[in-house]
């Protein structure tokens, strides 16, 4: 029995590598796909989640918008310099039509109906700013025993990428982040840039799977634009598939190797704002978040690239 997954995403060419990972992957079917604010606003990343939908042919998993804004503080700052304008690569145009509009239910409100409906424990996997998945918490504590695992990309317990130690999704809207990290209800594993900064697909990836039939192709010319701002900004010949190494944890349990620990984000409004803070003292307070620090990377790349060939590779005819 596949385990069911919601996918809260933010596309993004990281989230459209991703989104196509998990809708690749036997071992979970994709429930719903909702979306938030983050690399692009949310008109945007509605219109790609759902362009990536209609490009693996999947117009029926029910897609619906959630937040276009921080729980509390506004914060304006999107990542276009990675994504480009349209968070795609500048070919989001390019991909098909959506058959039909987001689902009016509202990603609160197709969560929550997903989570009622679905009789063994679902899977949410966050890979932008945790506000939908904050908002879900909040307004439903009933829906949590139904949750089996939070597996979210965001976070640093080192260098940031969007101030000095905080990374985006989590600088995206930090009380969202706190609000999910901090609770014990359902287990949380966080997927932080500590990995993710060492699992980069290179350019001898990007062939192989420019080379894997012909919606990779196009997946693989939506992470031109993003390979270009890794070499300006970072002087790397390769990309972080952060979100995807989140999804692939959520597919196959344990992929990733996690250490617990409490954390805290910090909320205020100075330098440290969206600042993951780790409590490493023996026996420290607060619930555990399994924070994935070490993986098999060439296995992780791998086992990426695998199954998106798998899924772009036309059918053999008989
Ligand atoms: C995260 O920020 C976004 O730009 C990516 O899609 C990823 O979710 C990495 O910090
Ligand atoms: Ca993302």
């Amino acid at each position: 029995m596949p385990t069911p997954l919601i996918i809260d995403t933010d596309p993004g060419v990281d989230d459209a590598v991703a989104l196509l990972l998990a809708l690749a992957s036997p071992e979970v079917e994709v429930r719903a796909v909702t979306t938030v604010f983050g690399n692009v606003p949310l008109p945007v990343t509605t219109a790609n989640a759902a362009r990536l939908l209609a490009l693996a042919g999947r117009d029926d998993v029910p897609l619906a918008a959630g937040a276009d804004r921080p729980l509390v503080h506004p914060q304006r700052e999107r990542a276009e310099s990675w994504h480009g304008a349209d968070g795609l690569g500048g070919l989001a145009a390019g991909l098909p039509e959506p058959a039909a509009g987001p689902d009016p239910r509202g990603a609160v409100g197709l969560m929550a109906d997903v989570l009622r409906a679905a009789p063994e424990p679902v899977t949410v996997v966050p890979i932008g700013p945790l506000t939908n998945v904050a908002l879900l918490l909040a307004v439903h504590p009933e829906l949590t025993a139904r949750i089996g695992r939070i597996v979210a990309m965001g976070g640093s317990l080192g260098a940031g990428n969007t101030t000095g130690a905080a990374e985006f999704n989590v600088f995206s809207d930090p009380e969202a982040a706190h609000r999910v990290f901090t609770q014990a209800e359902v287990p949380v594993t966080l997927v932080p840039l500590d990995l993710t900064m060492r699992c980069l697909a290179d350019r001898r990836w990007l062939a192989d799977l420019a080379a894997s039939g012909p919606r990779c192709a196009q997946l693989a010319a939506m992470i031109g634009h993003y390979h270009d701002a890794f070499r300006t900004r970072y002087g790397l010949d390769a990309v972080a598939l952060h979100d995807a190494l989140a999804v692939l944890e959520a597919v196959v349990p344990g992929t990733l190797r996690t250490t617990g620990l409490p954390l805290r984000v910090a909320c205020d409004l100075g330098p440290a704002r969206g600042v993951v803070v780790a409590d490493r003292r023996p026996a420290a307070p607060g619930p555990q978040v399994h924070v994935a620090l070490d993986a098999d990377i060439p296995a992780v790349l791998s086992e990426i690239l695998t199954r998106l060939h798998a899924w772009s590779a036309p059918p053999v005819s008989a």
